[in-house]
């Protein structure tokens, strides 16, 4: 007999555990079946571990710029030490004490945790591998997503990897070529760059970043290039020929380019694992690219049946996958539901300098057919900038010009520098408030705070900038 509950959720990472904890809280019986561990990419080897590196890199750079603030770190303008097994180590047990309380957390509100491969049956059937079969009143498959490569290069572990790989590493390479030059590509290669390695991006696309503000972009290939990481954009990688005796390779690029390296990170993109659900003779379809297709209630077409996360095709980070299980459960519960504007979701990207936006930016804004007023304020005229010893960058909004040619509505928020990640919340609230400049302007930054450069170029917009013109 098949054990029976509310909501049986295939996949423990943040679509499917978001929807687990909200759903038993509000008194669901759940069950999540979950092949590895329950936190899912983000926990074990995404956003935790990718960014507890960066943090050491961060660190890495405060040592080595002590000397201005009349500190010695180091003697002889020697670079500090790094040993890297004892970050490794760190970063594990950060994402081991975030595992701990997501399972605590799961066991005391309920949820049934099953260990195996889930796949979809008829009628709502969950069968996992050990032959455990459960039926769900309601069923979301949240099994997300892997690392894409590419043809030619076989990932080793060693010479050639993918985040996966570089998140478990034990020492750095003295040299890596990171092809793509998207938020994961961004990410590792300033991460290596700034502990050491000699790091060279080939992205294919004409700039960093896909998907960003130029201008935005810009400042992060100007910090890239003042600290030796070699961008080429516009390139088409070919392959590569792995050195005889088994260390490092040779990769092949652009127009008969050659590029010797220890290492080959790939951050191309990840693809949706909709291949082992088991949907073949379901009513859920999956699109060529493998993504379960669903509509903006997150419903595949096999009735009861729901989609969230990196399996669907939706912005791939982990508070959208948040977001959607929530909305899932929301419906199954009969409230109300406003389905998520992609359009609008924030972006935090955590290299150096950091990126964070919501929003159109000035080109789709244009392109959507928006006449738009837009304004931006560096970093460098902010005194908290300044004091922290991290003004590369700036603010940049983007609103909707009015009749009388005024700038009205904000349309985008983006950013670029110190700790804009955690600064985007008040221009994500603007953008999806949909305020205008004006309404953002009455309020008050505290001084001195890097937000005040968010409300210096949002006043600068109504005309009335103290700094910015
Ligand atoms: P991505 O799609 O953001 O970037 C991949 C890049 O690789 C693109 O710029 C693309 O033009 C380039 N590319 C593709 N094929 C190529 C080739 N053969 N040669 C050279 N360049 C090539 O994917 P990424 O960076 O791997 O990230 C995967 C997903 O994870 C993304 O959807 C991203 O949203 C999400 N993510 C988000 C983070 C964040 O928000 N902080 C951090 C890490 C990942």
């Amino acid at each position: 007999m098949p054990q029976q509950f509310d909501v049986v959720v295939i996949g423990g990472g943040p679509g499917g555990y978001a929807a687990a904890l909200h759903g038993a809280l509000a008194g669901l019986k759940i069950a999540v079946v979950e092949k590895d561990k329950v936190g899912g990419t983000c926990l074990h080897r995404g956003c935790i571990p990718a960014k507890e590196f960066l943090e050491t890199a961060s660190v890495y750079r405060t040592v080595i710029g002590a000397g201005e603030f009349g500190i010695t770190a180091t003697t002889n303008g020697e670079r500090p030490a790094l040993d890297f097994e004892t970050s490794q180590a760190r970063k594990q047990k950060v994402v081991n004490q975030l595992w701990k309380g997501l399972q605590g957390l799961m066991k005391k509100r309920g949820i049934t945790t099953f260990s195996g491969i889930g796949t979809l049956g008829a009628g709502r059937m969950v069968i996992i591998d050990d032959g455990t079969e459960l039926a769900g009143d309601h069923v979301i498959l949240a099994s997300g997503s892997v690392p894409r490569t590419i043809p030619g290069f076989d990932v080793d572990g060693s010479i050639v990897m993918t985040s996966d790989e570089v998140l478990t590493l034990d020492r750095l390479p003295e040299s890596a070529a990171v092809i793509g030059g998207g938020a994961i590509g961004c990410e590792f290669a300033s991460m290596l760059a700034d502990l050491g390695t000699k790091v060279t991006i080939l992205e294919a696309l004409p700039k960093l970043l896909p998907g960003c503000d130029t201008d935005v972009v810009d400042v992060v290939a100007r910090s890239f290039k003042k600290r030796g990481i070699g961008v080429n954009t516009g390139v088409a990688v070919h392959g590569h020929k792995p050195n005889e005796g088994g260390s490092g390779t040779t990769v092949l690029f652009g127009d008969g380019e050659e590029l010797a390296v220890e290492a080959v990170v790939i951050s191309v993109g990840r693809r949706p694992l909709s291949s082992n659900l088991g949907l073949e003779g379901t009513a859920v379809e999956v699109d060529e690219r493998g993504f379960v297709k669903v509509d903006e209630y997150m419903r595949t077409g096999e009735p009861g049946v729901f989609a969230v996360g990196d399996l669907v095709a939706t912005p791939a980070l982990a508070h959208v996958g948040f977001a959607e299980g929530v909305l899932v459960i929301d419906q199954i519960l009969g409230d109300d539901v406003v389905p998520v504007d992609y359009a609008k979701v924030p972006w935090c990207i955590y290299c150096h300098p950091e990126v964070a936006f919501a929003g159109y930016s000035e080109q789709a804004a244009r392109d959507a057919g928006f006449e738009v007023v837009t304004k931006k304020d560096p970093y460098g005229g902010n005194g908290r900038a300044l004091i922290i010893g991290d003004a590369e960058g700036l603010v940049k909004v983007i609103a909707e010009k009015g009749p009388d040619g005024r700038a009205g509505r904000i349309l985008g928020v983006h950013m670029v520098g110190p700790w804009v990640t955690e600064q985007l919340g008040q221009g994500y609230l603007s953008v999806n408030w949909e305020a205008t400049v004006a309404d953002v302007a009455h309020f008050i930054q505290p001084h001195p705070t890097l937000s005040e450069t968010f409300g210096e170029t949002v006043l600068a917009l109504t005309g009335r900038g103290l700094h910015v013109g």
